[in-house]
């Protein structure tokens, strides 16, 4: 695991928007024009309505991914993710995201995650305020602010996000990587950088597009990213 991955401005790759018959194809192109972090979105149809993939897809990419130097990404719309999140672990994952709204219990659920090995990730859907992360500052290691509500890709970004990602870069502690995830296109990332954002995750705006290299390229320069 190499950590610095999420130091700096960093574009994360969702697959969530890929061609699933050709996964190991997308990914590899994708990090073959400089990706170094990939998105895993697992969905469970309870937390949020539709199923996505697990565990198993985890598994499939994670020595790709790390035989190229890579980082899995793994959010988790899933209720109660302290009951699983182990899983995702053992299959690879080097940073997990639960959400604030998934658990009751979510400074154990954080504890569960960096207990597995991982670095633990802090997620927010758009309704809840950036006061959330209060009291739970010393239990993540990131933020993952939701800029659509979650569950499907291809949303329009929600502009209010650009004022939260401000509200939250200012209680983070310094450095701390805060993660936009949705919608994040050639219009919308420009404004979520300058508000503070660090780490773009990214599904239709690259994997929609008929040339992913060069879409890559293209927000990878706007955003002056890896
Ligand atoms: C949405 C997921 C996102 C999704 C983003 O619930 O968390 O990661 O893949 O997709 P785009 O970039 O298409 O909005
Ligand atoms: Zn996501």
């Amino acid at each position: 695991m190499n950590a610095e991955l999420l130091q700096g401005r960093r574009i994360a790759p969702s697959i969530l928007a890929s061609d699933f018959a050709r996964l190991g194809a997308q990914v590899q192109e994708v990090m073959d024009a400089g990706a170094r972090v990939i998105h895993v979105d697992v969905m469970d149809g309870h937390f949020v309505p539709p199923i996505s993939i697990g565990a198993l897809i985890v598994d499939a990419l994670n020595e790709q991914v790390h035989d190229a130097g890579g980082w899995l990404d793994v959010h988790l719309m899933i209720d109660r993710p302290e009951q699983s999140l182990a899983d995702y672990a053992k299959a690879g994952a080097d940073s997990i995201s639960v959400h604030v709204e998934a658990t009751p219990h979510i400074h154990y659920a954080l504890k569960a995650v960096r207990e597995e090995g991982c670095k633990a990730g802090l997620a927010l859907n758009p309704g809840t305020p950036a006061s959330a992360i209060e009291g739970l500052e010393d239990s993540f290691d990131m933020v993952l602010c939701m800029t659509v509500n979650p569950g499907w890709g291809g949303q329009p970004y929600i502009e209010a996000s650009n004022a939260k990602i401000s509200a939250l870069r200012e209680r983070l502690p310094e450095g701390t990587p805060l993660e936009v995830d949705g919608g994040v296109d050639m219009e919308s990332a420009g404004p979520a950088a300058d508000a503070g954002a660090t780490l773009f995750v990214a599904g239709s705006s690259l994997f929609g597009k008929p040339d992913l290299t060069a879409a890559y390229a293209e927000l990878a320069g706007l955003l002056d990213a890896d």
